[in-house]
């Protein structure tokens, strides 16, 4: 079969999309994309002005539309609101969301915390997102929408199991950064699958993708190496990135392809090549540790428990 091209995604007119962190990077250029095929995108961002900013560039091309709202993934009250706002405003617009896109993410870093008290990579990379499905689910269902959850390679050295446990995810005890955003990553593979599986044995309309962007260059690794006090690096690595990383066009083609109505829920879509570094995007098989059923249901578990609600199903 040949390799799926950006062309094959349908034309966007009258469809509407959130994209979590579309101010920058992956998130960003995705929304260019569906802008540029007649959405309608939602930039789900924490700095207004920022997605402002974004707005302007992204329209400057497109024949879509696109509108800012604030949603800080940090602090669950924001993202209630967020939620509340938009929902509110679909159906007051009659409009339908046919898919949320849970990218927003941060890497690495000190240990810091979100609103509610929870380690800050898992509580906007996954418990941020959990909460938004659940208070987006209803117009999900409605629409008979498409949920897409942006994971990564680092996913592959995630360590959460059928035993982790409750401070495991939100006050690890030794704090590694870089083993910490793995399971970060690791959860959102692990609530992929079980949002699909869940979905089936419900018989609901909504339909669940995820995909990992490769490496590519985005404010990802410059933010990551200015918060751990080594922002001298990173003009050097902007000079020789293209040699390591793919462009953040290529990184947003994934989830472009988690998008297209052609691949089916359940899949997990991303490149190959160097080890899942760059390529184009394809049909992989999920990574080891984000299969397991009973791994998935303690996080599911797990979560509900943190953020103290049912997740949807
Ligand atoms: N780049 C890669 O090589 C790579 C590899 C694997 C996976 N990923 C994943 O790809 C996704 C997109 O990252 P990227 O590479 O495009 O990085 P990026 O350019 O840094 O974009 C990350 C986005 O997330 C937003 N964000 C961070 N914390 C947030 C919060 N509390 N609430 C709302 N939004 C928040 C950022 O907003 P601000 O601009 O305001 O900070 C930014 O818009 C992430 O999930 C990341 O883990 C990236």
């Amino acid at each position: 079969m040949s390799a799926w091209q950006a062309r094959q995604l349908a034309e966007q007119t009258g469809r509407t999309f959130v994209i979590t962190g579309s101010n920058s990077g992956v998130g960003l250029e995705a929304a260019r994309d569906l802008v540029g095929r007649g959405g309608h995108v939602v930039l789900a961002v924490r700095d207004v002005a920022a997605g402002e900013k974004a707005r302007a560039e992204i329209l400057r091309a497109g024949r879509g539309s696109a509108e800012v709202r604030r949603l800080d993934l940090a602090d669950l009250d924001s993202v209630a609101t967020f939620a509340k706002e938009l929902s509110e405003q679909l159906a007051a617009d009659g409009r339908l969301l046919n898919a949320l896109v849970c990218n927003a993410g941060v890497m690495g870093g000190p240990l810091l915390f979100t609103t509610q008290g929870f380690e800050r990579q898992m509580g906007t990379n996954h418990l941020g997102h959990a909460a938004l499905v659940t208070a987006l689910w209803p117009a999900l269902h409605e629409a008979g929408g498409r949920v897409v959850v942006v994971s990564s390679i680092a996913a592959r050295g995630g360590r959460l199991s059928t035993v982790s446990t409750r401070d495991d995810l939100v006050a690890p005890a030794v704090y590694d950064t870089q083993k910490v955003y793995a399971n970060t990553k690791q959860a959102n593979l692990l609530f992929a699958q079980e949002l699909h599986r869940r979905v089936v044995a419900a018989g609901s309309p909504v339909s669940v993708v995820a995909a990992h962007p490769g490496v590519s260059w985005t404010n990802l690794f410059p933010r990551q190496l200015r918060e751990q006090g080594k922002g001298y690096l990173v003009m050097p690595l902007r000079l020789v990135h293209p040699l390591a990383f793919q462009s953040a066009t290529a990184g947003a083609l994934p989830t472009l392809r988690a998008l297209d109505s052609s691949t089916p829920s359940g899949a997990f879509v991303g490149p190959k090549l160097l080890n899942g570094w760059r390529g184009r995007p394809e049909l992989l098989g999920v990574f080891s540790t984000g299969a397991d059923p009973a791994v998935a249901a303690r996080l599911w578990e797990l979560t509900e428990d943190v953020l103290g609600t049912p997740l949807p199903l």
